[in-house]
């Protein structure tokens, strides 16, 4: 088993074949589940279990070791992927202690049908001695539960930060060593599970600056030995800061929408703007929810079905006010053939955003020349928002 440190080692599975993860996010990329044991010169202490799926190559690698006990299990977080496996290892090392906080007590009942009397509860802040080690539990709620916690290792100053700061990446090497693939994965899994919760996370940063921390450790994808590349990384994330860029999400049935949305992009690439555009008939929706964790505006571009818009691009707009990206302006294109309400029921499927809505375009059937002359007023009108905002 490969150590982090001494007596510190990696017991998890790497996942390199999963290519979806609660049926909604593509992993092209595979995942890990990320479980440590830490031997300590009295106590024993595992740090998560895994996906239950996996359960056995926990078993082999605690056998490999020649682990005979557990004293701790470590839970920081309720989802399956880190606690499906716990019933089974209390079977195995029946004396252990789920050790959590009572959020996660109880939340870990009502998941696994787990008995109270298998709880050690901690609170914020509180130490827990291994011998030579000492585990400190630092509560990091909505990270992306409400039961989110850390712990931080403070002899080895490392943190295991369960999903926060993430990433699903399966890859042999225990530590990073691709700092851009790996921010890359990183930001994906941002964009997709840590963004809504933007707000509660830059307290979070704030509260873990307050320890040294010399490596991370999540649950997901390699260990980071440099911590300030994925710290700082969020720090951008989770800030106010936007980018001169627009996303546009689109999908046609019959051409115009399709018109409209190449016309539009071209002039913002002429004004200097930066445009990412997803035909969503095909789209990879993590790439799609990644443009959104920087960019400045999004344009949904979308023919009417019926008098709504078209289902694909309705599940886009669902998707990202689920996300909750910083985004300060938004808009709408697309065409009808003889009447519909799709701006409407955008701007309500969009409530969430805190964006200014720009005026859409809307053409009735193929685009005609005041049609395009809207789409370069649309276009200046989006330039002229991100010069006022210091942007450009
Ligand atoms: Fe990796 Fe929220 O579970």
């Amino acid at each position: 088993m490969r150590p982090l440190k001494p007596n510190i080692f990696f017991v998890g599975a790497i996942d390199w074949d999963r290519r979806m993860f609660d049926e909604l996010i593509p992993l092209p990329d595979g995942t890990s589940y990320n479980s440590y044991l830490i031997k300590g010169s009295q106590k024993v202490a595992l740090i998560d279990t895994l996906d239950p799926s996996r359960v056995d190559t926990l078993m082999g690698n605690l056998v490999s070791l020649g682990v005979d006990h557990i004293d701790y299990i470590i839970s920081h977080h309720a989802e399956q992927d880190h606690s499906g496996s716990i019933g089974e290892l209390l079977i195995l090392y029946p004396k252990a202690k789920v050790v959590t906080n009572p959020k996660c007590r109880d939340m870990l009942i009502d998941l696994l049908h787990l008995e109270a009397d298998q709880f050690q509860t901690v609170e914020d802040g509180q130490t827990l001695s291994l011998g030579d080690k000492t585990l400190k539990f630092v509560y990091t709620p909505w990270v992306h539960w409400p039961e989110t916690m850390c712990s931080y290792l403070e002899e080895d100053r490392i943190l295991f930060s369960c999903d926060f700061f993430g990433s699903h990446l399966a890859t042999s090497s225990l530590f990073v060593d691709d700092e851009p693939g790996t921010l890359q994965g990183a930001k994906r899994y941002y964009a997709e599970i840590m963004m809504p919760f933007r707000n509660q996370i830059q307290k979070n940063l704030d509260k873990l600056s307050a320890d040294s921390i010399d490596m991370i450790a999540p649950s997901h994808g390699p260990v980071y030995p440099r911590p300030a590349l994925i710290m700082d990384a969020y720090r951008d994330w989770v800030s106010d800061r936007v980018k001169n860029e627009v996303m546009v999400a689109y999908v046609s049935m019959h051409d115009s929408t399709r018109r409209m949305v190449e016309h539009l992009v071209t002039e913002l690439m002429d004004k200097g703007v930066g445009v990412k555009q997803f035909n969503l008939a095909s789209v990879d929706i993590g790439k799609l929810a990644i443009s959104t964790v920087d960019a400045a505006t999004i344009v949904i571009g979308s023919p009417t079905v019926l008098v709504g818009p078209h289902p694909a691009a309705a599940y886009a707009a669902l998707l990202i006010n689920a996300l909750r990206p910083k985004t300060r302006f938004v808009s709408v294109v697309g065409s009808f053939g003889w009447a519909g309400k799709m701006v409407d029921q955008f701007k309500g499927l969009m409530a969430n955003l805190k964006a200014e809505f720009v005026e859409p375009v809307v053409a009735k059937g193929h685009p005609r020349d005041e049609d395009y002359h809207n789409l370069d007023a649309l276009a200046t009108r989006i330039y002229d928002l991100h010069k006022q905002a210091g942007l450009t």
